[in-house]
This record gives structure tokens, C-alpha cells and sequence, in this order.
């Protein structure tokens, strides 16, 4: 039996989405840290909860993002993280961190990439009147919201949809598929060429 994937969650918030990974984790992944750019992200609280060690990076005590970048990239190093998972974590990573887990860090993202980038991703696609959207997992790479896609799963729009009502519905889908996705990296099914993460 090989080792869990050892796996490590950056989030600023709630923590939905870490909490179906924590309780998905099994034989084929651990979490084994989670980091926090906000002190008091409930997400820290469910870590805790669940026995996991949580950690705060202050952005305020590093001069720059850079900086800032390269001390989240050493709690992972320090943890021996194999795979990061970006939950909710509401900063633009920097080059320096990308390129020190290269095709090894995913992000999930409330629509179906490349529709509706950035952080107002559920709001966009009611006010654009689309009729579906939904939860799409991706590999991340230097640009926002745009490295090879791993999983999508969509979700209809209904006519009486507000943000907090199509949120909670894509956030089910979420937490369907970020945990799926974990898996298939950990079972080593995921291989990235050019743009596009295949699925073996
Ligand atoms: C999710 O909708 C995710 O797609 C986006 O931020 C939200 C985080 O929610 N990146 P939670 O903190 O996991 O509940």
C-alpha cells in the first residue's frame, strides 16, 4: 500500500470546500496542513476540529507579494506537501509560487471556466442571463482563473436564482468534485500537456 497523497489546503474564508476534502480523505490522501492568510477564517476552525495542524501567514509581516508567496511556499515545503488544493483562497499567487509546484496546485472555481473568471464568478453569470454554469476544478498556472482544466460539472440557473441561492447549489457541486479531483492526482491519473489535463 503507497503512502496518502500528502496534500495541503490555502484558504481565506468558510472552508466548505476544505471541510468535503477533510472528510473524503482516506487511504489515498491526507491533509496534512492548512494556511490561512486571514486569522480568524472559519476554515481554520474545522481544520483544527478535525485534528489537522492550521497555520496563519500574516500578509502585513511580509514586504510584498513576493515575499509574501515565498513564505507559503516554505510551510508547504516544511510540511512535505505533494499537492496543494486552493479552497476559497482569495489572493493571486505569485510566479515564484507556481513555479515551485508546477501542474501540482488546483483551484476550484464557481463556473464553468473559461466562462465567468474572477471573484464575482456566480453574480456574472446571473447578470449575463446564462442558463447554466457550474464548478469547474483546474490546474493552477501564472494567470488567474486559466491553467488546464481537470473537472467540470455543471448547474442550471433557474429564473428565480439570487448569488446566495446558485452559490449554495454550485458549492454542492464542489464538494463533489474537488475531493474526485484529489483522487484522480493521488491515484496518478492526472497528466498535464500544453493546456489540457487528461484524465488516465
Ligand atoms: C467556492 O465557491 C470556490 O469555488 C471559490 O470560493 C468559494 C469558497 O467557498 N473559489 P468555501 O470557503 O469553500 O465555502
Amino acid at each position: 500500500m503507497t503512502k496518502p497523497l500528502r496534500v495541503g489546503v490555502l484558504l481565506s474564508g468558510n472552508g466548505s470546500n476544505l471541510q468535503a476534502i477533510l472528510d473524503a480523505a482516506g487511504d489515498d490522501y491526507a491533509v496534512v496542513v492548512v494556511v490561512s492568510d486571514k486569522a480568524h477564517a472559519f476554515g481554520l476552525e474545522r481544520a483544527r476540529s478535525a485534528g489537522v495542524a492550521t497555520i496563519y501567514v500574516d500578509p502585513k509581516a511580509h514586504d510584498g507579494r513576493e515575499s509574501l508567496n515565498e513564505a507559503l511556499a516554505d510551510v508547504l515545503r516544511e510540511n512535505k506537501v505533494e499537492l496543494v488544493c486552493l479552497a476559497g483562497f482569495m489572493r493571486i499567487l505569485a510566479a515564484n509560487f507556481v513555479k515551485a509546484f508546477e501542474s501540482r496546485i488546483l483551484n476550484i472555481h464557481p463556473a464553468l471556466l473559461p466562462a465567468f473568471p474572477g471573484a464575482h464568478a456566480v453574480g456574472d453569470a446571473i447578470a449575463w442571463g446564462a442558463k447554466v454554469t457550474g464548478a469547474t476544478v483546474h490546474i493552477v498556472d501564472e494567470e488567474v482563473d486559466h491553467g488546464p482544466i481537470l473537472l467540470q460539472r455543471a448547474v442550471p440557473i433557474e429564473s428565480g436564482d439570487t448569488e446566495e441561492t446558485l452559490h449554495e447549489r454550485i458549492k454542492v457541486a464542489e464538494h463533489e468534485l474537488y475531493p474526485e479531483a484529489i483522487r484522480l492526482f493521488a491515484a496518478g491519473r492526472v497528466k498535464v500537456e500544453g493546456r489540457r489535463a487528461i484524465v488516465l
